[in-house]
């Protein structure tokens, strides 16, 4: 099976390509090895799979010195002629789509390489699968789509129309896409949304590594919202020992139709099914003439606008006080069986909630999941810290500070689909995820002899 990964000089694509070709697969590594964080770290990730500098260069497919069935070639997502003449070539059969400006923080200060990256390059993998009969897209989404959300655990049936960053709002928007394609071309498209990923090889913009850094360097760590924060922290070989079981399990069984005259062709097989939506939509209207009587709008959702309180920075309370409403502007005596939710969710208010297409198939018929891959065994920030700490036998000097904009309180993975289908939950504890990254650290930096010195100033958790 040959398999493209983007995004496999990053964290997560690094360790899954070596994963893939471990048990065989054949894969083929784009990234673009931007500059968000150090570059060099990027490269000795690629080394360890047995791509050698080369890699430098633009558009020019280098061998594995490692492993024969690997390939990695340098590449702008946004590159669509580039995108469509690898596809063409390689004929792949699934593709794991991980590439993405990453980080919430950044995303305030840096809007427009999250569109470009996370959106027209998300087009253009969408395409390119569309046309290249790709049997299963498997694409990053993120946690951080559950915004404020203060229902825990977060479930993949839980409303996530309100992100509170763009790095969140651009994540949610590629599972809208994928489920258009998923609907209109028949591509089977499974959304992950990964909790707070640490490990070896990790990212030196997150909490652990910076963390690390600063102890190790007597410098004092910023621990943000005073350290009331929680996060399922999930290692990083159980997040890939997820990503390929869901690689190996498309949804919806084996379709195979992409091309637009297909499109006909498979209307005709949906009839069946369309027959079996009229049913659910049937009872969805009779669910939505219920709930017309409670306003589902954002302004029941969220209150009153507060701007002094937005301007205030804290996200906590901006969450529930953005100044941001919808209307509907329409007939109100119009059929509303086509009134059916996005997605992603099942609508919170009310006891008559309306389940959506990502999880039970009520509404949608296309090949199309999302799953929570999480620990769901959050962790207190403090107790991280302290992980940290007793590891090292240091004990850290703390700046607190309020909570950043974009940032949430609490992350919390319900992954009972994930158990469902695949019979696979998360395990690995802070404690031994923490020892294994700082093995991998203390050696790397031994190794490489390298004066390493991120100049990051927040700590991404
Ligand atoms: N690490 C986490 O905790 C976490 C949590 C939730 C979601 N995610 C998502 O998982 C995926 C992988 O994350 P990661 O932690 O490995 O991040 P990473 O930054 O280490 O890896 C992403 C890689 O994509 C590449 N890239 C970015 N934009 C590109 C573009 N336009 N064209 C080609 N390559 C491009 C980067 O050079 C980088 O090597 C991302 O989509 C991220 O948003 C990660």
């Amino acid at each position: 099976m040959k398999i493209l990964v983007t995004g496999s000089a990053g964290f997560i694509g690094f360790h899954l390509v070596k994963k893939l070709l471990d048990r065989g697969d054949r894969v083929v590594g784009i990234d673009n090895i931007n500059h968000y964080y150090d570059p060099q770290l990027k490269y000795a990730r690629l080394a360890q799979t047995g791509i050698s500098p080369d890699a430098q260069q633009w558009h020019r497919p280098v061998a594995s010195s490692i492993y024969p069935g690997y390939t990695f070639v340098r590449m702008n997502l946004e590159d669509r002629e580039q995108l469509d003449r690898l596809f063409a070539r390689e004929q792949f059969s699934r593709v794991c789509h991980l590439a993405a400006q990453a980080g919430v923080r950044y995303s305030l200060e840096n809007p427009h390489t999250y569109i470009s990256s996370n959106i027209v390059g998300f087009l253009n993998i969408l395409e390119a699968c569309r046309h290249n009969n790709i049997r299963h897209l498997v694409y990053a989404s993120s946690s951080s789509v559950y915004g404020n959300n203060t229902k825990m655990p977060f479930s993949t049936s839980d409303n996530v129309d309100h992100p509170i960053s763009l790095y969140a709002a651009t994540k949610k928007s590629n599972e809208l896409m994928a489920h258009t394609y998923s609907h209109l071309f028949g591509l089977p498209a499974t959304g992950l949304r990964f909790f707070t990923v640490y490990g070896p090889w990790g990212r030196p913009d997150m909490a652990l590594f910076l963390f690390t850094k600063a102890i190790l360097e007597n410098k004092p760590i910023k621990v943000f919202n005073n350290g009331n924060m929680v996060r399922d922290f999930t290692y990083i070989d159980d997040i890939v020992e997820g990503v390929v079981r869901i690689l190996d399990h498309p949804p919806g069984g084996t379709v195979k139709m992409h091309s637009a005259e297909s499109i006909e062709h498979r209307s005709n097989e949906q009839r069946t099914t369309n027959n079996e939506l009229q049913t659910a939509n049937n009872e969805l209207r009779t669910a939505n003439n219920e709930l017309r009587t409670t306003n589902w709008s954002a302004a029941e959702i969220l209150p009153q606008q507060d701007n002094k309180l937005k301007r205030s920075g804290n996200p906590a309370l901006a969450g529930q006080q953005t100044p941001y409403k919808i209307y509907n502007i329409g007939n109100s005596n119009t059929d509303n069986s086509f009134s059916v939710p996005p997605p992603g969710g099942m609508r919170q208010q009310g006891k008559d909630s309306v389940k959506d297409g990502a999880e039970g198939g009520h509404i949608t018929s296309a090949p199309y999941k999302v799953y929570n891959i999480g620990n769901s065994s959050p962790v207190a920030l403090m107790d991280y810290i302290s992980a940290i700490e007793t590891r090292l036998g240091r004990t850290a000097e703390k700046i607190y500070l309020p909570m950043q904009p974009g940032d949430v309180p609490r992350t919390e993975a319900d992954v009972s689909n994930l158990v469902s289908d695949l019979g696979y939950k998360p395990a690995t504890t802070v404690e031994e995820g923490i020892g294994r990254f700082l093995e991998w650290y203390e050696e790397y930096f031994k190794i490489k002899k390298y004066n390493y010195a991120p100049h990051y100033q927040s700590s991404e958790i």
